[in-house]
């Protein structure tokens, strides 16, 4: 077994078994904002091994549901290994049995043929956490969310799509527009003929197909852009044939092939209606995360976390992640402009050279509109991993930071003030490993400032995760 200890975040990525099962109360250094009152929820990769084997990547682990409650300014936690039957099944055998974005299950010449036919989408939802029509679900990046229990966090089931809501492979950042009370999303077709299925699932559970765009090679995507009015899919020339991916034998990230010669493509599809509006061309980059996106006068703004190429992949791998091998794929903050007409250009410009990765935005008031504020993670004191909290003024390009020494924060989860005027006017929600502590806090800061107001210590490491929402006791909303 790797040594976990021989480099400062390990702990981030040792495997957390211990559940919390009946919520526990957290000390709490400095004050709460009274108006928390609801939960954090966060799900994210807590066990990398099963039997003699070790997943591969840093996304496959089994995941973890995390609560952090928040009352009249105290902090509770509970915490609870997600019931898939990826973990069901890995817990009664001992084997990995469903494949992951990396690792695939032992098979036997006969199984391989078998899995073929019956390719066991994987359920571990170890992405994000969202209310979706009408529930509490964690997500990954198959068709198959997991409904949830948010009070004790017991799994639930399957959120099923209906037909024509077909596809394998999907995403676990939908948007939401409060305009219409739905969300939307999309997810991938893979077939003789490909497609995109961009869809909605309202706030009562009703789903709706939105458009189908048939494309010869599927990009890897793990979000997309939302206007008022438009869904933008920007795919990355990290592509895959729908064949190989069928019967090559190989994991599922192993099979897209990074093709730069390809640019980017820009989907520009009508809420109202489906219709493409555009497609527009651009240099290549890759991405996972999407900020915000909205339109102007000549067109669409979208902005997102943008890498050279997507070796970014490679260097999340879990064997190099866990030897504390640096992350050397930094992230910037990158705007396109898409321009309606006939010679629909797109324009590239970085906002910041600072590193930021998990981008969040005061998303209830903003999403979808123009926006002034992005926060997210950064590198600052290691340049190992990230290790610090960032907000960058996406106007004037202004940045700010919070960081400490052996203190790694991550995605900063923002909270509006109740009749917040100010659209910075709030607090970020942020799990850090502590390693001097092998412990992991709540910390609590003041959007605007980036000043600490309260830190809840959690009563173990919890290991480096990606996304959650708050939901607030008042909306039940994220
Ligand atoms: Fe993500």
């Amino acid at each position: 077994m790797p040594d976990q200890t021989s480099f400062p975040y390990g702990a981030g990525f040792r495997s957390l078994t211990r559940e919390i099962l009946d919520p526990v109360e957290l000390s709490v250094r400095g004050t709460l904002p009274t108006w928390l009152q609801g939960a954090l929820l966060r799900t994210g990769p807590s066990k990398f091994e099963v039997g003699a084997r070790t997943y591969n990547h840093w996304f496959d682990g089994l995941a973890m549901l995390h609560r952090f409650g928040f009352e009249q300014g105290r902090v509770s936690y509970a915490n609870r290994f997600l019931g898939s039957k990826a973990f069901t099944a890995a817990e009664a055998t001992g084997k990995i049995t469903y494949a992951e974005f990396a690792t695939d299950p032992c098979r036997s010449l006969f199984g391989r043929v078998a899995a073929m036919f019956d390719p066991k989408l994987t359920d571990n939802c170890n992405v994000n956490v969202v209310g979706l029509g009408g529930e509490t679900v964690a997500l990954t990046e198959t068709t198959m969310p997991l409904r949830f229990s948010p009070a004790v966090l017991a799994t639930l089931g399957v959120l099923d799509y209906e037909p024509p809501l077909t596809g394998q492979v999907s995403i676990a950042h939908p948007h939401y527009d409060a305009a219409r009370e739905r969300h939307y999303s999309y997810m991938v077709e893979f077939g003789l003929n490909s497609r995109y299925r961009l869809f909605s699932v309202a706030d009562d559970g009703s789903q709706a197909e939105v458009a189908e765009i048939a494309v010869d090679r599927p990009a890897y995507m793990h979000s997309f852009a939302m206007t008022e009015r438009y869904l933008v899919l920007v795919e990355f020339p990290l592509t895959v044939s729908a064949l190989e991916l069928k019967f090559s034998g190989k994991p599922f990230i192993r099979n897209y092939r990074w093709q730069p010669e390809r640019g980017l493509k820009f989907h520009v599809v009508d809420k109202n209606g489906g219709a493409e509006m555009a497609t527009a061309r651009g240099e290549a980059v890759f991405a996972f995360h999407h900020v915000n996106a909205f339109e102007d006068k000549d067109g669409l703004v979208i902005d997102l976390i943008a890498y050279p190429d997507a070796s970014i992949i490679d260097e999340l791998y879990l064997a190099r992640l866990r030897a504390g091998t640096p992350i050397d794929a930094t992230g910037l903050l990158t705007r396109f402009r898409v321009k309606f007409g006939n010679n629909t250009a797109v324009i590239r410009e970085t906002l910041s050279p600072v590193p930021l990765e998990l981008p969040r935005i005061n998303y209830e008031a903003h999403a979808g509109k123009p926006y002034r504020y992005v926060w997210g993670t950064g590198i600052q004191l290691s340049g190992d991993f990230l290790d610090s909290i960032v907000k960058i003024d996406a106007e004037t390009g202004k940045v700010a930071r919070w960081y400490a020494q052996g203190l790694y924060p991550g995605e900063p989860v923002f909270v509006h003030a109740p009749d917040a005027i100010a659209e910075d006017e709030g607090v970020l929600l942020s799990v850090v490993l502590d390693i001097a502590n092998d412990r992991s806090f709540l910390l609590v800061l003041d959007a605007a400032t980036l000043e600490e107001k309260a830190r809840a210590e959690a009563p173990h490491a919890i290991p480096f995760h990606f996304h959650g929402n708050y939901f607030s006791q008042k909306t039940g909303k994220a």
